[in-house]
């Protein structure tokens, strides 16, 4: 089992990773796309507190930094979510604060879904995204995931309702 994919190399999140980590919490347009939540700024506490519990070994997830094979720049976070292991589902997220657009992203999300499969035992993996983020939408096709369905008025952002997709991947040769 490797950790790496073509273009990146999912490690563990380390101390050197902070000060990128808290730039990446604070680029609100790219938060919007990720949290369901409040859009808020996040401080150097709220940094270290993601660097402390997503750590690869955490109790039931496990998260990955993505660092670039080029030149080893941290370019965000990705791992799984949430981890059902008697139906063996897991589902998957991802944040690139730089680096998007050059196929980092979904040779991140694939590395990942091997990992699920090959290590993790997982039949089937899943993924959410908002419908107006159309990049992750075609990173997951681009990875193999079919759309299974829309979650209508999931997300309040901006005083308007947006839908959110469901895409599920089942492990190959299944
Ligand atoms: C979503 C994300 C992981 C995709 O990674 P990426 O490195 O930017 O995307 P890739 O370069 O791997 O491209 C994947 C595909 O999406 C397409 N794509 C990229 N940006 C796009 C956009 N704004 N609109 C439509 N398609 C887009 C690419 O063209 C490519 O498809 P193609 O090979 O057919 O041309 C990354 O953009 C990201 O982390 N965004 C911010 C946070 C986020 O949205 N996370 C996901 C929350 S569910």
């Amino acid at each position: 089992m490797t950790y790496t994919g073509s273009l990146v190399r999912l490690r563990a999140l380390e101390e050197k990773d902070l000060n990128d980590l808290w730039r990446h919490l604070n680029d609100m347009d790219t938060m919007r796309l990720v949290t369901d939540g409040p859009v808020l700024p996040a401080t150097a506490d709220d940094a270290e507190k993601i660097l402390r519990d997503q750590t690869s070994h955490s109790t039931g997830v496990y998260q990955f930094a993505v660092e670039d094979l080029e030149d080893g720049r941290f370019l965000g976070r990705c791992g799984f979510t949430s981890l059902d292991r008697k139906n063996r589902h897991g589902e998957i997220a991802i944040h690139l604060g730089e680096g998007r657009g050059r196929g980092r992203g979904a040779d991140a999300v694939r590395v990942l879904c091997r990992l699920g499969f090959e290590e993790l035992g997982l039949h089937k993996i899943t993924a959410r995204t908002f419908d107006f983020n159309h990049a992750c939408a075609r990173c997951l096709e681009k990875c193999g995931f079919t759309q299974e369905g829309l979650l209508r008025d999931e997300l309040y952002r901006d005083g308007a309702w947006h839908g959110v997709r469901v895409y599920g991947l089942i492990a190959p040769g299944v």
